[in-house]
């Protein structure tokens, strides 16, 4: 089959491989008929490559249709699924307590990381991903979310990820009628958390630099701002002086503007994986500028919800005011299983309250795929969301 496989840093291709197999009676394996490329996909190409290996098939936002399935993973040929980013077994402690990303029958426990995760470096279990014509679905028994036929697939496909990671994150933000919460980054996960929070009842700021995703966030009624000590002190006048109630921070390890943390990733880079690695996991510091700009604009006793992915072992924090502020931080991996209940009846309300019919701005085949990932990257042609289409030809 054809897949979309890491290649070395900043460097992807479409390659044939061996198709997957099933292994465990559990698994299914699915034709994939849709699959996003994810801001975390940068970071598996840049800051996270020391944990890549050549080969390895990316992608953790797959739908498709089952067409072998295991004996216990009781689902049949034909049937139409979403498959969560995070893989875990449903029964034990940490599955109980819907701390699904945190399972402990597929934690990686060599490298002290939590749930395996499709496409995710060795950090997370080096499992194949789904930008490829064929999957397999590793606990697929309670992984799988089985969707009706009528809709299209983008309606869909953003359960696997989008979705219910922006949706925990403004869970955690903890905001509702009538609060105020602003949103770094309005790449598709801030999008989504923008949207959610203003269907939530919240008054919403959204931050970013570039104008095609202020454009989008504006079209959804978000008041847009373009970052920096302006776009603070104006959400701060709009907030009474104070600050918004939370802020959610949807932009993760490689913000821009954050000279220190970029200089520090890049050198590492040079390093081969192993000394890398070491280099990351002792001093290894991530580009924080949106993390202090969030700490710096939220009112005092207010939320930061982190749902960009972060990584430095040493990360500088401003310990002395967050204390102070008296600021409450809720962050992780999604537990994506936990929020497909609240988010099912939303994405197939004939009305899009989310919105989910305007997210995608690339519709491309697994061959198309490797130009996709420099326009999402270099945010060039206009790029906010990928979805390669690996039927398509
Ligand atoms: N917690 C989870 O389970 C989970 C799941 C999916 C994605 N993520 C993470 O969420 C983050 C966002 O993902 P995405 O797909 O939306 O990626 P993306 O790269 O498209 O979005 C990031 C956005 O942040 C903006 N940005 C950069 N620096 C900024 C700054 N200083 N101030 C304001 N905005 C800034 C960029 O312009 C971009 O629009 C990534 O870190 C990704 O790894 C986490
Ligand atoms: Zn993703
Ligand atoms: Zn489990």
């Amino acid at each position: 089959m054809k897949a979309v496989t890491w290649q070395g840093a900043d460097k992807v291709s479409t390659e044939t491989v061996d198709d997957p197999t099933i292994q465990e009676p559990t698994d299914a394996i699915i034709e994939v008929t849709s699959s996003g490329v994810c801001g975390s996909d940068l970071h598996l190409i840049s800051v996270l490559a020391p944990y890549m290996n050549e080969g390895d098939i990316m992608g953790h936002e797959p739908m498709g249709r089952v067409v072998e399935a295991g004996a216990a993973s009781g689902l049949k040929k034909g049937d139409r699924v979403v498959i969560p980013f995070n893989i875990s077994c449903g029964h034990c402690w940490m599955c109980q307590h819907s701390l699904y990303s945190q399972c402990e029958t597929t934690q990686v426990k060599e490298k002290e990381s939590g749930a395996s995760l499709l496409g995710f470096s060795s950090l997370y279990g080096s499992v194949p991903g789904g930008q490829a014509e064929y999957l397999r679905v590793p606990h697929a028994d309670f992984g799988a979310i089985k969707v009706g036929d009528e809709l299209p697939d983008n309606r869909y496909v953003f359960l696997s990820d989008v979705l219910p990671t922006a949706w925990q994150g403004v869970k955690y933000a903890d905001v509702g009628e009538g609060d105020t919460i602003a949103v770094y980054g309005l790449g598709p996960i801030g999008q989504m958390g923008a949207r959610m929070a203003r269907h939530m009842g919240a008054r919403v700021f959204g931050i970013d630099p570039v104008p095609e995703r202020r454009e989008m966030a504006a079209r959804h009624g978000i008041e847009v701002f373009e970052g920096g000590e302006d776009s603070i002190g104006e959400i701060r006048e709009l907030t009474e002086g104070r600050g918004p109630d939370a802020v959610l921070d949807a932009v993760g390890m490689e913000a821009h503007g954050s000279p220190v943390g970029g200089a520090i990733q890049a050198a590492a880079g040079l390093l081969p994986d192993a000394a890398a690695q070491k280099v990351m996991e002792t001093a290894g510091v991530d580009r924080l500028n949106a993390l202090h700009d969030a700490i710096d604009l939220v009112r005092r006793g207010g939320t930061i919800s982190i749902s960009g992915v972060y990584g430095g072992a040493a990360s500088p924090m401003p310990l002395l005011t967050l204390f102070d502020k008296q600021i409450q931080m809720r962050m992780g991996q999604c537990n994506v299983k936990k929020w497909i209940s609240d988010l099912l009846p939303l994405v197939e309300d004939p009305s899009d309250p989310l919105g989910v019919d305007d997210l995608i701005t690339h519709r491309v085949s697994l061959d198309e795929a490797p130009e996709a990932y420099r326009k999402f990257r270099d945010k060039d042609d206009h790029c906010i969301k990928v979805v390669i289409e690996p039927q398509a030809s």
